[in-house]
């Protein structure tokens, strides 16, 4: 059976997703994580928490593909806005992603993995399309009600995402990121991993992430308060209309159609 995976790095990214699966999902635990298999309104998934980290990731997105026959791979979460136009609240659909702190200089060029020859993984166009269209209609409709509390409009992005095992909580790091990868839209700490895996799997993946912070020296206190309040809504808000449709499992027919 085609499932859809859905990944997540902390259990609050996650929470609304499974609590939402219908009765009847089984767990598997496989290498000290839980990979819980059912429906979710009304799409076969498998969900899993791959923990913090680019090797936690990379461990989780093997199994969901070899263990659990997945046809796409998705990570949700957060992360800290890199760009200047990227704020707290805002959501990032990466359409590419790549490791901010690979270097294995003078062997081979910065940010390249050794031996596969590349810098950057591209995602599944068609799904983050989908997740495109599901985040601008989500925060939109939220939009309204922020607005009215004296925040700003939430705006969706799709861009380059910075993966690295760092939490950046320094101005100074920010500022370095941002001059050496002007094109990151914000950082984390698995979609690329997770990516490099499905690449050489073959699987297509996507990455959406709404931002907790800006990565400077506020990140740890927002990404707390943003990972208790908001990660969980805007997650489930975002992907359970794309699953109620099934649009994530027929993603190829409802791509050509939108080209033809
Ligand atoms: N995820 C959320 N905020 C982050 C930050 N500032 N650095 C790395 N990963 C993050």
């Amino acid at each position: 059976m085609e499932r859809i995976a859905i990944l997540g790095a902390l259990h609050e990214e996650i929470a609304d997703l499974l609590a939402a699966m219908e009765p009847g999902a089984t767990t598997h635990r496989i290498a000290m994580r839980d990979f819980h298999v059912g429906t979710l309104w009304g799409t076969p998934c498998v969900i899993a928490l791959s923990r913090i980290g680019k090797v936690a990731a990379a461990a989780t997105a093997s199994i969901v593909i070899q263990e659990f026959q997945v046809s796409r791979v998705i990570f949700t979460g957060l992360a800290g806005g890199l760009h200047a136009d990227v704020n707290v609240g805002d959501v990032v659909v990466a359409s590419a992603l790549m490791q901010h702190d690979m270097d294995a200089r003078p062997l081979f060029e910065q940010h390249q993995i050794p031996l596969l020859g590349r810098v950057c993984f591209d995602t599944d166009p068609a799904v983050s399309r989908l997740l495109q269209d599901s985040a601008t209609r989500f925060t939109q409709d939220r939009g309204a009600a922020a607005v009215r509390d004296g925040e700003t409009m939430p705006q969706v992005h799709v861009g380059l995402i910075a993966t690295g095992d760092v939490f950046v909580s320094h101005n100074d790091e920010a500022q370095a990121l941002r001059k050496r990868l002007p094109d990151a839209l914000c950082v984390e700490m698995e979609g690329a991993a997770m990516a490099q895996v499905c690449y050489e799997f073959g699987v297509p993946f996507a990455v959406m992430r709404v931002i907790s912070d800006r990565a400077d020296h506020a990140a740890k206190t927002d990404f707390t308060v943003f990972l208790e309040n908001v990660a969980r809504v805007y997650t489930a808000g975002i992907l359970e209309p794309l699953l109620r449709s099934g649009a994530l499992l027929n993603v190829d027919a409802t791509a050509s159609a939108r080209q033809g």
